[in-house]
């Protein structure tokens, strides 16, 4: 599968999953009875994520997917090594999470699948699309007709306004 129909693919079936269950879950962290070690890892997770997608989905996909269909664009490594170390943290949240998940009711059966789908969302992002764009990034700044535009990236960032995210709307009372 080529670079751009990758990036298509994480964002239509994890990133759609991602925007349909973390809702769900969060409502079923918020019922009684969930001990608090699990509800703090939840949270940590959910911020981090929040913050993490916004950029991922304004930004760095759309940037890679103009990147594999030759196209010019900003140099996003920077970008890429940030989320790379927000997968390092999210993934030991999903490994606590793991952990706490209760052996009854209903987050026991929504939740280790959640966590399992975004363990799978991270290892593609880290191990497959994100070394590959930065192949490419590197033969383009290779390529006497590619032209970086390293300060967009920043101004890109700028614009990302996470109140307007249809995921935080949905979280709303
Ligand atoms: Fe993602
Ligand atoms: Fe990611």
């Amino acid at each position: 599968m080529d670079i751009a129909s990758l990036a298509r693919h994480v964002l239509d079936s994890h990133h759609t999953y991602l925007h349909d269950a973390l809702p769900r879950v969060d409502r079923l962290m918020h019922r009684p009875g969930v001990i608090t070690p699990l509800r703090e890892a939840w949270s940590v997770f959910v911020i981090l994520v929040e913050d993490h997608i916004v950029l991922e989905e304004r930004v760095i996909f759309p940037a890679i997917v103009d990147l594999g269909e030759g196209r010019r664009v900003a140099d996003f490594e920077p970008s890429l090594e940030g989320l790379d170390r927000d997968h390092r943290l999210i993934e030991e949240c999903t490994r606590i999470m793991h952990l706490l998940t209760p052996d009854t009711g209903p987050l026991c059966r929504m939740l280790p699948q959640f966590l399992f789908n975004m363990d799978e969302h991270s290892r593609i992002e880290s191990e497959v699309l994100f070394p590959q764009a930065l192949e490419l990034l590197e033969r383009a700044r290779r390529s006497s007709d590619t032209v970086f535009e390293p300060a967009k990236v920043a101004e890109d960032i700028a614009f990302v306004t996470p109140p307007l995210w249809p995921l935080w709307d949905s979280r709303q009372p």
